[in-house]
């Protein structure tokens, strides 16, 4: 699936995924699927990238309960080896590889802002998920609720002109999934706020992460010169208090929360 615009900068392996944005996702995994209830039944895990979400529906579920999609070849390819036995389909949200009211809930972790079409992404979910069942989908928050993108892009801005677009994105402000659900016609909509840390063994770990080319500040990052790339690092460097050494920074997302009618 090379030509989702949303999934360009996820051409990745796993583990370097993991160590840029999966420190985070792994432990808000396990709130979001708190807060979606998911206790029993079976899930789709919407946009599963290499898995954070999924390893935990499976431990709560068990494999043969959960089921999963991403446009990536190589995200699904890791998620696979890590989790088998659930079905993982190659697809995009707009469009889900999979049959009407087939679960019982589907979640959708750090994915609607990547999507072309949400409109048509919330009427799939909710056309996946059976009568009574649950949609829910999570996304950082868009105001200053990520402090390594919020840094990231505020020292890029400080090297270099970066397009608006480029530093925030859409469905990270209050309201928004709220809307985008009760327009598909799911009900019981709930938003809520999800708060996660990770502490960085230096900020050389940190640095490395954006090296990866993860996602569209790590594509940033190694789009840039080199001489730009040291004046960014310089920034952020900056930005994050001049470390010494570990570095603990935090993160929220907006979580909502819907019910299919019955
Ligand atoms: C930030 S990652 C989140 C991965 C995983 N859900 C997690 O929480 O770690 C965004 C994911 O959305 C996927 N994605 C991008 N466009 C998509 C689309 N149109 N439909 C479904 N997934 C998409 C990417 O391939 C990537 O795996």
């Amino acid at each position: 699936m090379d030509d989702v615009e949303g999934a360009r900068t996820f051409a990745v392996a796993g583990a370097t995924y993991d160590a840029f944005m999966g420190r985070y996702s792994l432990p808000l995994s396990e709130l979001f699927a708190d807060a979606a209830g998911v206790t029993r039944g079976t899930a789709l895990d919407v946009g599963c990238g290499p898995g954070a979400l999924t390893g935990v529906l499976v431990s709560r579920l068990g494999p043969e309960a959960v089921r999963g999609c991403d446009p990536s070849p190589s995200f699904l390819e890791a998620c696979r080896a890590r989790y088998p036995g659930v079905v993982l389909e190659t697809g995009r949200a707009e469009a889900l590889p999979f049959p009407d009211d087939v679960v019982d809930a589907t979640l959708a972790q750090l994915v609607l802002h990547f999507v072309s079409e949400p409109v048509q992404a919330a009427a799939e979910m909710a056309r996946v998920t059976r009568p009574g069942g649950t949609v829910a989908a999570c996304v950082w928050d868009a105001v200053d609720g990520m402090e390594v993108l919020r840094a990231f892009w505020d020292a890029a801005s400080s090297v270099a002109e970066v397009p608006a677009e480029a530093q925030t994105h859409p469905f990270g402000r209050p309201g928004e999934v709220v809307e985008l659900f009760a327009g598909a016609g799911l009900e019981e909509v709930v938003e809520s706020a999800l708060d996660v840390a990770t502490t960085y063994a230096s900020f050389e770990e940190l640095w490395n992460g954006f090296l990866g080319g993860v996602g569209p500040a790590g594509a940033y990052c190694v789009s840039r010169s080199e001489q730009d790339r040291a004046r960014l690092r310089e920034a952020l460097f900056a930005r994050c208090g001049s470390p010494p050494g570990p570095l603990r920074l935090a993160a929220r997302a907006r979580c909502v929360v819907a019910r299919v009618p019955a």
